[in-house]
């Protein structure tokens, strides 16, 4: 098969929903996640830079279902989606070549209080989400499950159409990226909000009211029209 027609036949698998989601980092968030993912009925693909043996007994306990896979085996970056929950000094050990033409669900945050100060981050005027885009060039990259805590995750889910249903944001340049990711965030139990393109992811990075609160779809919605004067000045 042509790279070509292997593009759009990802294209069409994922233009309705996501079946497999592959989860580099099997951390706090990489773990909370595959264990939601999993409740949801996605086949989960789970990788941490060390070979799939040596975590296999670990994601069989901590994520029963999920396959522990190798990061440099590609199984996870072929996932319909694939979801970056790893340290984000540590983007650059990222395979772009592997992620080039996935939707990427960038999870990771420039904490520099928590995780210390990053050059990349700190003399970029522009959002960590866009600093990762431009460095997995081709990937189709959303900023999202960022602005919640990883115990949360498993905790604040609640079925659609409940008016208490927490909310969470999502920013990227690729319509079609976007539509797949919100339909994930729906079915692991959450309103998915759209901010906009993904310099917006702004309004829900680390110090800001998103990040710090928890809210329905209505209080989202008002709080990233409200932070978009300072999303456009900066
Ligand atoms: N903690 C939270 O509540 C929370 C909530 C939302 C978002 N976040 C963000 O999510 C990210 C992960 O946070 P965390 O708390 O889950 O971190 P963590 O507990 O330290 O886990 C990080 C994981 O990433 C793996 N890893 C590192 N480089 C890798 C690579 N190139 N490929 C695959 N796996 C790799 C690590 O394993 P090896 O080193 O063995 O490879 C480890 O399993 C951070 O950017 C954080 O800001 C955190």
């Amino acid at each position: 098969m042509s790279s070509q027609s292997a593009m759009s036949s990802q294209s069409a698998r994922t233009s309705q929903h996501a079946t497999t989601i592959g989860i580099l980092g099997a951390g706090r968030v990489g773990t909370a996640l595959a264990r939601q993912a999993l409740k949801a009925g996605y086949q989960v693909r789970i990788a941490t830079r060390q070979p799939a043996a040596e975590n296999a007994l670990l994601v069989d306990i901590v994520t029963p279902g999920a396959v522990a896979v190798a990061v440099q085996s590609s199984q996870a970056a072929a996932s319909d989606l694939v979801v970056l929950a790893i340290p984000l000094h540590k983007y650059r050990t990222l395979n772009p070549g592997e992620l080039a033409g996935r939707i990427v669900i960038d999870a990771m945050n420039y904490w520099a209080p928590v995780d210390g100060v990053f050059d990349d981050f700190e003399s970029d005027p522009r959002t960590s989400s866009e600093v990762v885009e431009e460095f997995l060039q081709g990937a189709r990259v959303v900023k999202s499950l960022n602005h919640i805590g990883y115990h949360e995750l498993e905790e604040d889910d609640k079925p659609a159409g409940m008016p208490t249903r927490r909310a969470l944001a999502l920013a990227g340049d690729d319509a079609q990226a976007k539509a797949v990711v919100e339909s994930f965030i729906d079915r692991l139990g959450y309103d998915a909000v759209d901010a906009g393109f993904l310099a917006a992811g702004r309004s829900f990075e680390p110090a800001t009211e998103i990040f710090t609160g928890s809210h329905t779809a209505n209080q989202l919605r008002a709080l990233i029209q409200k932070a978009r004067p300072l999303a456009a000045a900066a």
